[in-house]
């Protein structure tokens, strides 16, 4: 039995969690700083490493509770160091390298997108696609759909730890995307959930938005979309600001909030969510059928996404897996996975380990 503690910091989750061999979830605490940054319709950097400081203890004091274990139940301690924010980052980091080197715990540094893919080797119901990941053979070569708020990648994954990137965004992350629209629409942060939600109601089929094809690579891009999106917006605040003249003017300003809630949101947000879901689709079915796959595993932030699952097992011949929404956005039980491989392949970080903001996983 091999019991990791993840630590998770790269954003504005602090979180903790204690994984058995990779796969079994102990406990599993996400302190979620979501109302903070809503504020700011986004999220502000030196707010979450702040709060990071404030929750981390408590988080993983939790987590170890939860886990009803010791230090000494403990194997190695795994941590995201990067890609995120790096004062976020060195919260995690700082705080990992402290109690493993006070508790004479091995320390093992994570690549939180690499921690996205493992979410996907949690258990949680046993299905056959689970099971086919767990016996390796059945599931090497893999692709995995990386869509978060900041990446936007499809990786080749030909065994544990080895990984060639296909393709990536050239400007905007799925989820990224998702959050602009979402404030454009005029609904909460995150807008990737709040889309989802509005788009329930509306027709996917009633804005014809454009979806860049980029032929010939596995490469995004997903600015367009969202300037076709604001286009849109702006004729409909357009129309209503500058209806009437004069004293009726006044009025019509004075009428504007109401007037713009004419925006048709749901009938947009399911547009633009279709949009961005029929390229993901497309471009990884092509991508898993050219380099004949065994397995397509999603991950990533906008994986919560339900009909980008769904369509994604739909349109796919090979089977698919993806995590339930708790483990496709940020937490520790997906970087205690990531861990727990690196660390049975014999892979210690030193005390030197360093956050790394831009951290890459695979070149390409
Ligand atoms: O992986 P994640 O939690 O953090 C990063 O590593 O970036 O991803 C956050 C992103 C946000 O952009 C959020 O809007 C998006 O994931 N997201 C969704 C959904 N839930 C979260 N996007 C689409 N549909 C969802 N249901
Ligand atoms: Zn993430």
């Amino acid at each position: 039995m091999t019991r990791i503690l993840g630590i998770e910091t790269s954003c504005d989750e602090t979180a903790a969690a204690v994984v058995e061999d990779g796969r079994s979830i102990l406990s599993n605490v996400v302190a979620s700083q979501i109302d903070l940054h809503r504020q700011y319709g986004g999220v502000f950097p030196e707010v979450a490493s702040r709060q990071h400081i404030l929750t981390i203890m408590p988080v993983i004091r939790q987590a170890m509770a939860e886990a009803e274990l010791d230090w000494d139940d403990l194997d190695a301690i795994a941590v995201t160091y990067g890609p995120g924010l790096p004062g976020s980052l060195l919260v995690g980091v700082n705080t990992a390298k402290g109690l493993a080197y006070g508790r004479g715990l091995p320390l093992i540094g994570i690549n939180h997108i690499e921690g996205h893919i493992y979410a996907n080797w949690l258990r949680v119901d046993d299905s056959p696609q689970e099971i086919a990941l767990w016996r390796n053979s059945a599931a090497f070569p893999l692709l995995a759909l990386v869509v978060s708020g900041g990446h936007t990648e499809l990786i080749l994954m030909t065994d544990h730890g080895q990984y060639q990137r296909l393709g990536h965004t050239l400007d905007d992350a799925a989820g990224e995307a998702f959050d602009k629209v979402g404030r454009l629409l005029g609904l909460e942060f995150p807008g990737g959930p709040a889309i989802e939600q509005a788009a329930q109601e509306g027709n996917p089929r009633a804005f014809k938005l454009p979806r860049a094809w980029l032929k010939g690579t596995y490469n995004f891009s997903f600015s367009g979309l969202k300037t076709a999106v604001l286009r849109i917006v702006q004729k409909y605040e357009g129309k209503a600001s500058l209806a009437g003249s004069g004293r009726n003017r006044r009025i019509a300003v004075s009428q504007t909030p109401s007037v713009i809630r004419q925006l048709p949101v749901a009938n947009l947000a399911a547009s633009f969510q279709d949009s961005v879901i029929d390229v993901l689709v497309e471009k990884a079915r092509r991508a898993a059928e050219e380099r004949q796959v065994k397995l397509i595993v999603l991950a990533g932030g906008v994986a919560a996404n339900r009909l980008l699952c769904q369509q994604m097992a739909e349109r796919s011949a090979l089977p698919v897996l993806y995590p339930p929404p708790a483990l496709c956005t940020d937490n520790a039980a997906m970087i205690a996975s990531a861990g727990y491989f690196r660390y049975r392949a014999g892979h210690r970080s030193g005390w030197d380990l360093d956050v790394i903001s831009n951290l890459k996983l695979a070149d390409g």
